[in-house]
């Protein structure tokens, strides 16, 4: 029965994409027919991930859905620069988050980088860096320095907070608690540097004991974290070229439909549909939707039945957060010679952390340079015109280098994450109002058929690339095991979040 359909189905595959010249499913009004055993929806590390696990498991039944033209999702790359003068850079996912130690746990990503040969850079990103304010260079190092002893206070002073079973609180509160109240503009520079440079959000919107976790679970080898170092990719063939030469030794061409964007998805205890904006129906046993919780908060996709309170309430508990990179291209270096520098503005989180790729060993004489800003920051600017945040930014970069004549650039590009409706910002950020009974409805099944995996399912995670990573991984295992049993309620949730139940890991 499944193996006619299949056949029917992939036979109907073969013939619209001669007749439309790309892969183009059938229509199916029929409930009871399945085309497939499980729809994976979205082809980010999640998704690509966790088809994998599938088929390790014996599961080849499933096809990937996903709307633009190529796997990685989130892993984002394009091409910057004059015509003369162009380089492969990273608008989503850029570094290796932790790496590993001895023989301790190894950072997924860094085993898949390594397989595929993803050239990568190690950057030390507490070294010492040159700070600016608007006039021009001041040494605020030991500023900065203070701030780093400060957060790792912070996340140690979560420890006890959690076997105590106390319940969360902001990180605002976590540093105010340690003392740490920065006032001045190097202070929340350097603050900034240090928590919302990783978050992408402020202390205030932030959970203390999910960012502890997040930082300990990453990088900090005695809490059971991989490694405190970071990998910054370079391939030109963009970061990307990890999961898509992973999909590549697996994935047949049947199992893949790109240019797909899914609107609608119903769904009920028999099975799941989905439609896409070109009228395409998909229907199977089971789906996997790895959207980023940005999607599923928003009205893009649309879920028949709506998705129960529990689910909704979950969903819109978690934040979704922005973070920037703001590219320029110069035709000549007149900046600072290291990988970072720090500027402090009035303004809290105002044009702060810029970083150069026009340095050995990164884009030498790429005249590449580029300044990243998070948060509610992201936010104002995704709804500016290119122009006045580029005359903005210019501006900034005027202020720390007075002495230097500092021409226009010959390219500047931002991508609008915030606003793209297939991501609706960069990457979860965990808010201490969400509570651990949320979490796990985040993740859980919903009518034994719809399932749900990304970086924002992982509560040691969340936020990084290993953490959809993992994701995808237990998703797909939960689902061999449901439907090895010939179906089970998958993973559960509660009905009501009345409190949350104390953090275990
Ligand atoms: C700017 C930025 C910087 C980052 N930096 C790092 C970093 O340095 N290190 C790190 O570890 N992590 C980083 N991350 C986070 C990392 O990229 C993500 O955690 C990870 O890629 C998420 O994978 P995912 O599979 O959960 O989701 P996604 O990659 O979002 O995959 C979901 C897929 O669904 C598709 N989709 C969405 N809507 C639809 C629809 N309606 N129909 C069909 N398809 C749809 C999307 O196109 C996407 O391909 C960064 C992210 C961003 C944006
Ligand atoms: C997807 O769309 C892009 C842009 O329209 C196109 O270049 C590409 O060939 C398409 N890919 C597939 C597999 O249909
Ligand atoms: C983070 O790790 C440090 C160092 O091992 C530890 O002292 C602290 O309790 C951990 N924090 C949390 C929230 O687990
Ligand atoms: C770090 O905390 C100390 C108090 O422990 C405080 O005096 C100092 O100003 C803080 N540093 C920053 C950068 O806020
Ligand atoms: C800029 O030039 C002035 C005057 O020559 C000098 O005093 C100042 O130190 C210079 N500033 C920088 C950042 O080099």
């Amino acid at each position: 029965m499944v193996s006619t359909s299949l056949l029917r189905f992939l036979a109907l595959l073969v013939l619209s994409s001669l007749a439309s010249g790309r892969s183009t499913p059938r229509k199916s009004d029929d409930w009871t027919e399945k085309d497939q055993k499980i729809l994976i929806l979205g082809g980010g590390v999640a998704g690509v991930i966790a088809a994998r696990t599938l088929h390790d498991h014996g599961h080849d039944n499933f096809v990937i859905i996903e709307a633009r033209g190529e796997l990685g999702g989130r892993m984002m790359s394009r091409t910057f620069g004059t015509a003369e003068n162009k380089y492969t850079i990273e608008l989503g996912a850029n570094w290796v988050q932790g790496t590993q130690v001895g023989n301790g746990p190894k950072n997924p990503i860094l085993a898949l980088a390594e397989k595929h040969k993803v050239k990568t850079i190690f950057v030390r990103i507490m070294s010492t860096v040159p700070t600016y304010d608007h006039t021009g260079f001041i040494d605020y190092l030991d500023v900065f320095n203070s701030a780093v002893d400060n957060y790792t206070s912070l996340t140690v002073a979560a420890g006890p907070r959690v076997i105590k079973r106390q319940v969360d609180t902001t990180s605002r509160t976590g540093y105010s608690l340690i003392g740490s109240k920065p006032k001045n503009r190097y202070a929340q520079v350097s603050e900034y540097y240090q928590f919302d440079w990783e978050y992408a959000q402020t202390p205030e919107q932030t959970s203390w004991i999910a960012s502890s976790w997040a930082e300990n679970f990453t990088f900090v080898p005695d809490a059971g974290g991989f490694s405190e170092d970071n990998l910054f990719a370079i391939d030109q063939r963009g970061f990307k070229a990890l999961i898509q030469d992973e999909a590549k030794e697996f994935l047949k061409p049947d199992q893949l439909v790109l240019n797909q964007t899914i609107k609608d998805i119903a769904y009920s205890a028999s099975g799941v549909k989905v439609t896409t904006t070109d009228g395409t129906e998909m229907s199977a046993d089971y789906a996997l939707c790895t959207f980023s919780v940005g999607v599923l908060q928003n009205d893009d996709v649309v879920f028949n039945p709506p998705l129960p309170d529990w689910k909704q309430e979950a969903i819109q508990s978690m934040t979704m957060a922005t973070y920037t990179k703001i590219f320029l291209q110069f035709p000549r270096n007149f900046w600072f010679h290291t990988q970072f520098a720090l500027y402090a503005d009035s303004e809290r989180g105002r044009y702060p952390v810029w970083q150069g790729l026009d340095i050995e060993g990164f884009f030498p004489e790429s005249g590449i340079l580029f300044v990243t800003v998070t948060g509610d920051y992201s936010e104002r600017i995704e709804a500016l015109p290119d122009s006045q945040v580029q005359s903005e930014v210019m501006g900034v970069l005027r202020s720390m280098f007075p002495n230097v004549t500092v021409p226009d650039p010959e390219a500047f590009y931002f991508p609008r994450w915030f606003t793209n409706p297939l991501y609706r910002g960069s990457y979860s950020n965990w808010p201490a109002s969400f509570y651990s009974d949320h979490h796990e409805n985040l993740r859980a099944t919903v009518d034994q058929r719809l399932w749900f995996a990304g970086e924002a399912t992982s509560m040691k995670w969340f936020g990084f690339l290993h953490g959809a990573y993992y994701e995808g991984v237990d998703v797909a295992k939960a689902m061999v095991k449901c439907i090895q049993a010939g179906g089970c309620v998958g993973l559960a949730h509660v009905n009501e979040v009345t409190n949350g139940r104390p953090y275990k890991i």
